[in-house]
């Protein structure tokens, strides 16, 4: 039978956005990575040395957690096949919250699919329309995400400016719930969430503190375990958040805080009970990462080094890397479209640094973002440098 009404595509507004970015030269494709995800891989069909991934320290193919994953998914099977709410909590899966919880030294952790759903799903359950955020304008999209889900009121302040969130908290009534958030590391500067002072605030205001170290996991703190280790803040955050898909190399994140706050998230928060738990194989890769940060931290000690070497370079040639305390650096250009453009010379010259715009950061700090890993080797950073210096000049940058 044939349809005799044409009927016009109900999406083709979409079409005209897309076409809006082009013209801005904002659109991006994805790029494909042939093969590993390691410190030079092949992205598009080139060979490029690879300064985009969170694979910090270069755990994703690490032939110890590859036996775990395939030894688990030979022993347990490829899927959990269940939510953990009903038939999802495997034994392994327990194992890795209670090995979570003594690195973080917390009473306990409950992991969820990602970082994301870790964040959006805790925010989410623990606050709701009576409450109020009190959220660093820089917090990360599952934040925003999961402040706006719980139906709180939220309330910005601008990036660490601690003496505004202050002022916001000093007109808030007493008695309102108030939960005050921050990244740990910002995954767009690089730099570090005030802990001590955010958690002064918290205390003299009676907030729920939270923080998000997705960035942290792995990379701050001794043996990786995060920001609230590194400033020495332990026991004064009550949410901490973490993720198992950069550092650690595979997927998840996790909440770490009291035994009553992880068995309330059991209860409510939704992509725990309507989502299915990890496979096997996730849990087991996760578990061998903690033993390899446990048992060798010099491997985090390799990715400073990098981290040092990398940054002073692009300093040294005059980019301006903003405020980046982290492995996380990035060359803030301000337009958009040139912070693309700077993006596809370096690929084209060899080096793989993403160019971030609007909406992911303002309209006036278009950048590319470069993260250096453990298994950079000193050759491959410094060629990376020298294509820096030569699109720099090209492109009037430097
Ligand atoms: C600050 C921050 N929080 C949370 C997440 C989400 O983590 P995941 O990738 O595990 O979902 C990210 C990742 O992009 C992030 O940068």
């Amino acid at each position: 039978m044939t349809n005799d009404h044409a009927r016009k595509d109900p999406l083709s507004f979409l079409g005209a956005e897309l076409d809006t970015l082009k013209q801005q030269g904002l659109y991006r494709h994805l790029r494909v990575l042939d093969g590993e995800q390691q410190a030079t891989a092949t992205f598009d069909h080139r060979q490029v040395v690879n300064l985009s991934s969170n694979n910090y320290l270069g755990l994703t193919t690490d032939p110890r957690l590859r036996e775990r994953a395939l030894e688990a998914t030979r022993v347990l099977g490829v899927g959990s096949g269940s939510v953990r709410t009903i038939a999802g909590t495997m034994a392994i899966h327990m194992e890795l919250e209670r090995r979570l919880a003594a690195f973080k030294q917390t009473e306990a952790v409950v992991v969820f699919q990602s970082g994301f759903a870790a964040n959006a799903g805790s925010v989410a359950a623990v606050l709701s329309r009576d409450d109020v955020v009190i959220s660093d304008e820089l917090n990360h999209a599952s934040i925003i995400d999961g402040c706006r889900l719980s139906r709180a009121a939220i309330e910005v302040f601008p990036h660490k400016d601690i003496a505004a969130a202050r002022r916001i908290l000093a007109r808030l009534p007493a008695t309102r719930r108030k939960l005050l958030i921050t990244d740990g590391v910002f995954s767009m500067e690089g730099d570090l969430g005030p802990l001590p002072e955010l958690c002064a605030l918290a205390e003299e205001f009676g907030c729920i503190m939270m923080v998000d170290d997705a960035h942290a996991s792995g990379v701050f703190g001794r043996n990786g375990r995060g920001t609230i280790d590194h400033f020495g803040v332990h026991g004064r955050v009550d949410i901490q958040v973490g993720t198992l898909s950069k550092a650690l190399g595979a997927l998840g994140g996790y909440v770490a805080g009291s035994r009553t706050l992880i068995e309330f998230l059991y209860h409510r928060a939704r992509p725990f009970l309507f989502s299915t738990s990890h496979p096997p194989a996730v849990a087991a890769t996760c578990i061998a990462a903690l033993d390899v940060l446990e048992q060798e931290p010099q491997i985090i000690e390799r990715l400073w080094e990098n981290t040092r070497f990398f940054k002073a370079g692009l300093q040294a040639q005059g980019f301006n890397t903003g405020l980046s305390e982290s492995p996380i650096t990035p060359v803030i250009v301000g337009d958009g479209a040139l912070a693309m453009k700077l993006s596809d010379r370096l690929f084209e010259e060899g080096v793989f640094a993403q160019g971030i715009a609007f909406p992911t950061v303002a309209r006036d700090k278009g950048r590319v973002r470069t993260i250096v890993t453990a298994t950079h080797t000193k050759d491959e950073l410094q060629f990376a440098l020298d294509v820096f210096a030569k699109v720099g000049r090209e492109l009037g940058i430097v």
